[in-house]
């Protein structure tokens, strides 16, 4: 098969590209529904604090999570489980102050929105108000479509996440979600559910590559994916995973991009020789 080059990924008017393009204003979930409709491929990144937000936002990532992965890969928890509405709303706020184009999107973390879509309006109305993020993200498809439907209706945009979906750890563990003909329906049936709610978008984690072309195609809204191969409209990575910061094993389908932890820890460790070996502070770091 021809491989397809970025440029010929490009919509005809390149100006309007989420990635690349011209616009320097805030992107909004109208400019993502728009992509969809251009047929353009868009990549999304985590972040959990303003100066690594920054980064991204120089380099011209359009949408970023302020994921509650920041559970295992920020707060040193084992699972996102713990994570909790008041750290999710302060990492937000930081990842905003940090940006100026990028959609940020608040994850809504476990136990802010299962209640029902009163809970779902409360936990979502802090992240928009206190954080100022543009979107907020939460799991499920047909059993989150009252919070959904809510959410929307009052005008907070909403990102669904299907597939494995990590908050369910306790009930589904890490598995590949999808396979089968009657997982694969329910899976398309949850993506359908999402979109008739009004989410903008539709996050598919873990699921063959083949379903989630076939969701993809079925569907007017971008699906974002994360080990759900090459079809989705999107493509979203856990930072520290694809900049090698993770520590131990990570998921198979993350590619890395670099190796900061090694980085790191060489940088560490230098600083840490010449000040025993008394070589740091030299006269030029010195004020007299
Ligand atoms: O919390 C997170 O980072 C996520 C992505 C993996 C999609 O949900």
């Amino acid at each position: 098969m021809q491989e397809i080059s970025a440029a010929q990924n490009r919509p005809a008017d390149s100006s309007k590209a989420l990635y690349g393009g011209k616009g320097t204003r805030r992107i909004t979930v109208r400019d993502i529904v728009a992509a969809k409709e251009r047929g353009e491929k868009w990549p999304m990144l985590t972040a959990y604090d303003a100066m690594t937000a920054s980064v991204f936002d120089e380099s011209g990532i359009p949408v970023m999570l302020v994921g509650d992965s920041m559970g295992n890969c920020h707060l040193g928890y084992e699972t996102t489980v713990p994570v909790t509405l008041d750290e999710i709303a302060m990492l937000s706020a930081a990842v905003v102050r940090g940006t100026s184009r990028a959609l940020i999107v608040g994850d809504l973390p476990f136990g802010t929105y299962q209640e029902g879509p009163v809970q779902a309006l409360r936990s979502a109305t802090r992240l928009v108000k206190e954080a100022g993020v543009g979107a907020v993200k939460l799991e499920g498809g047909e059993r989150s479509l009252a919070q959904t439907e809510l959410l929307v209706q009052s005008g907070i945009p909403v990102m669904s996440h299907l597939g494995l979906t990590p908050q369910s750890v306790n009930t589904m563990g890490y598995r590949v979600q999808g396979r089968g003909d009657e997982a694969a329906h329910r899976l398309v049936r949850d993506a359908k559910a999402a979109q008739d709610a009004g989410a903008f978008a539709v996050v598919l984690e873990l699921v063959p590559a083949e379903l989630a072309a076939e969701v993809t195609r079925s569907l007017q809204i971008p699906t974002v994916g994360i080990g759900a191969g090459p079809e989705c409209d999107a493509q979203v990575l856990v930072w520290t995973d694809m900049m090698g910061l993770t520590g131990g094993k990570v998921p198979r389908f993350v590619k890395r991009y670099a190796e900061l932890r090694s980085a790191m820890s060489g940088a560490a460790r230098a600083f840490a020789e010449d000040v025993v070996g008394g070589s740091f502070p030299a006269p030029e770091h010195s004020v007299h």
